[in-house]
């Protein structure tokens, strides 16, 4: 299992978000997590991918134990590392940086990585080739389209091949079009890297074609 997490709780105030999730994900795995609004998706995604920290429950990924269950947890700088490293994120917001073409902004992260400026580009020329942006590789993200923004922020998300891919609402954003070219990327990449991705939609055609797919209800897992 890349994933492995046990009795996750989250409360916001009196606001109980999370209510003892229980989930496992296989490598290579496209986990879709549906659900109505407010039922705790982005919540839960976000502990998943250690941006956010549990009350209560377990998190192991990859092997690696980021929150043990008693408290105990990976902290500050470790903890930015092994996120830095092992996780992936792309939201519905690209949040490419403006100033920075294409390849720039996917060599970023690798860079703050400690990668080396050569492995960096020829990283991210590859996986830009990968997410079909050859092309466009010297445009800043002014200069391309949303579909094409995307692909930058996906091919940023794994530039230093993350553990898992986590995904909120990547294509809530784009028309149907281009949206249903973003969603067959995600499954190009299952099959050509192996990606294990978690992705929240409320897109009832890209939950369809996942490999499984979870329903939230008011902070428990159906
Ligand atoms: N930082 C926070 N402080 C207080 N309440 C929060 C916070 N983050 C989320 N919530 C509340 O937790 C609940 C779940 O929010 P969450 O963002 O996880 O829902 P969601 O399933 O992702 O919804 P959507 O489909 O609209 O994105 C909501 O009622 C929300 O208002
Ligand atoms: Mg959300």
């Amino acid at each position: 299992m890349i994933i492995q997490a046990g009795n996750i709780h989250k409360s916001f105030g009196s606001l109980e978000v999370l209510k003892g999730i229980d989930l496992e994900v296989r490598k290579g795995e496209v986990l879709a997590i549906v659900g109505a609004s407010g039922a705790g998706k982005t919540t839960l995604l976000q502990i998943l991918g250690t941006l956010a920290t549990p009350d209560e429950g377990s998190l192991v990924i990859d092997g690696t134990t980021v929150f043990d269950g008693s408290g105990r947890s990976l902290k500050g700088d470790a903890l930015a590392a092994f996120r830095g490293r092992r996780i992936g994120f792309v939201f519905q917001a690209h949040h490419l940086l403006p100033e920075f073409n294409a390849v720039e902004n996917v060599m970023i992260p690798a860079l703050i990585a400690g990668r080396g400026e050569t492995a960096a580009r020829e990283d991210a020329l590859r996986l830009l080739e990968l997410t079909g942006l050859s092309h466009r590789l010297s445009h800043k993200p002014s200069e391309l389209s949303g579909g094409e923004q995307q692909r930058v922020a996906i091919a940023r998300a794994l530039v230093n091949s993350p553990a898992v891919l986590f995904a909120d609402e990547p294509t809530g954003n784009l028309d149907s079009a281009t949206k249903q070219e973003i969603h067959r990327l995600f499954f190009d990449l299952r099959d050509t890297l192996g990606q294990t991705t978690v992705i929240v939609t409320h897109d009832p055609e890209l939950a369809g074609i996942c490999d499984r797919r979870l329903e939230m209800k008011d902070g428990c897992i159906l």
